[in-house]
């Protein structure tokens, strides 16, 4: 069983987290995981946090000569900007807890709810947690998830589709590589360029009137074999497996498998996929309205899955809210925030979404090396085209 937790706070000194159940075998490096962590940094529409912080991953256990061990293994991301934090965030009595205390919830925030259940009177115990700094962690672990895909022939291609009112427009025959490499060309991670153009000028004017915006993210997996997940039993459904890690990011208030919502509004005949056989393809479909999961299991077409993040709640324009010791209202200021963060949230999901292939790989091939796991997936293959 592939598992993980992560530990830290967003002014902490370090985030960590502890990836159980991966293969040995598995080949890895700090720099493919920084890859994706800067991926998550960037983005046009960023505030001030990821200027400080350029986050590198230091393994601590269960990598050796750029090859997983089999053993747990302990991730570490420093925090840069603890250098200015350390008095304050200090675990021990000389914290200094009379300073930056934070009284004003912000709505959209963690902060109320967080403060009353915790029984907390500094929110600073809530927020410093709650923040989407934590997801630097994820994108690590589920990075480890990715590079095991790889090397089963599944690749992960995420891309913005919408940004506030612009939708991006998706050409069919783009094929994964092409799809990939123009998002990743894009500092939206948009593939449309005049979308992109138009979701810039949107972030502007968002910036400019002290607002902020949200939207929607789309990831395919490509290659991902039948059968993946089941239909026996709820939480062993591959739908809603990928649903709950996605809805686990951060703003994250919508998830979508294939046709979504919109298949709600239309006759059945436009939503559900024909069944082909050739000799050659074996079954197959023309349409995947399905997003390449019927019952709860994968049916050999690409998993389409889009999630919808709300605007972040930190405005420079800003909300009514009451000081929890006080009891006044006040309005909820700023000190730096990121207007929009749908790109960032894009390469969290992509994260998420690859851990969760791979948790259910390993699940339905199990193994202990990569060699094994390897063999069993060929095998499989071999199999399916006999049916
Ligand atoms: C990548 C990413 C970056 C984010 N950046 C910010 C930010 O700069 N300011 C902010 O107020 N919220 C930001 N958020 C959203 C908050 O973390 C989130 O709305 C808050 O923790 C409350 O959780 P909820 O929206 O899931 O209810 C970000 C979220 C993600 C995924």
């Amino acid at each position: 069983m592939l598992r993980f937790l992560t530990a830290g706070e967003s002014h902490g000194p370090v985030l960590t987290a502890i990836v159980e159940g991966m293969v040995s075998g598995l080949p890895i490096s700090a720099s493919y995981v920084n890859e994706q962590l800067a991926r998550r940094q960037g983005g046009y529409g960023r505030g001030g946090r990821m200027k400080i912080e350029k986050d590198q991953v230091q393994f601590l256990s269960g990598v050796r000569g750029g090859f997983t061990t089999g053993s747990p293994i302990t991730l570490q991301i420093s925090n840069r900007d603890w250098a200015n934090w350390s008095e304050i965030m200090a675990s021990g009595g000389e914290a200094k807890l009379t300073e930056r205390v934070v009284t004003r919830p912000r709505p959209g925030h963690a902060d109320l709810a967080g403060a009353i259940k915790y029984n907390q009177r500094d929110i600073r115990n809530i927020l410093e947690r709650a923040s989407a700094r934590e997801t630097a962690a994820r994108v690590a672990v589920g990075t480890l998830g990715r590079r095991l895909l790889e090397e089963m022939g599944i690749t992960i291609v995420g891309f913005v589709r919408r940004i506030g009112s612009v939708e991006a427009a998706l050409k069919d025959n783009w094929q994964a590589n092409e799809l990939k490499e123009k998002a990743n060309n894009s500092q939206l991670l948009c593939p449309d360029a005049s979308a992109e153009a138009a979701m810039m000028k949107e972030i502007d004017r968002a910036r400019e009137q002290g607002d902020s915006l949200g939207g929607v993210f789309e990831i395919h997996a490509y290659g991902v074999p039948i059968g993946l997940g089941s239909h026996v039993h709820w939480d062993r459904k591959l739908d809603s497996r990928l649903a709950g890690a996605l809805m686990g990011i951060q703003a994250i208030k919508g998830v979508e498998i294939g046709l979504g919502f919109t298949a709600a509004a239309l006759p059945g005949s436009q939503v559900h996929d024909e069944i082909f056989y050739s000799p050659d393809l074996g079954f197959y479909r023309r349409t995947n309205g399905a997003g390449g999961i019927e019952g709860g299991i994968s049916n050999g077409e690409p998993i389409v899955v889009r999630a919808a993040m709300k605007p972040i709640p930190t405005l420079y324009k800003p909300l009514l809210s009451v000081d929890i010791n006080s009891k006044e209202a006040f309005a909820a200021s700023v000190e730096r925030s990121d207007v929009c963060a749908v790109p960032a949230a894009c390469v969290v999901g992509e994260a998420v979404v690859s851990w969760e292939l791979a948790a259910v790989m390993l699940e339905k091939f199990g193994g202990d090396s990569l060699e094994e796991i390897k063999e069993r997936v060929k095998q499989w293959q071999l199999r399916i085209r006999q049916v």
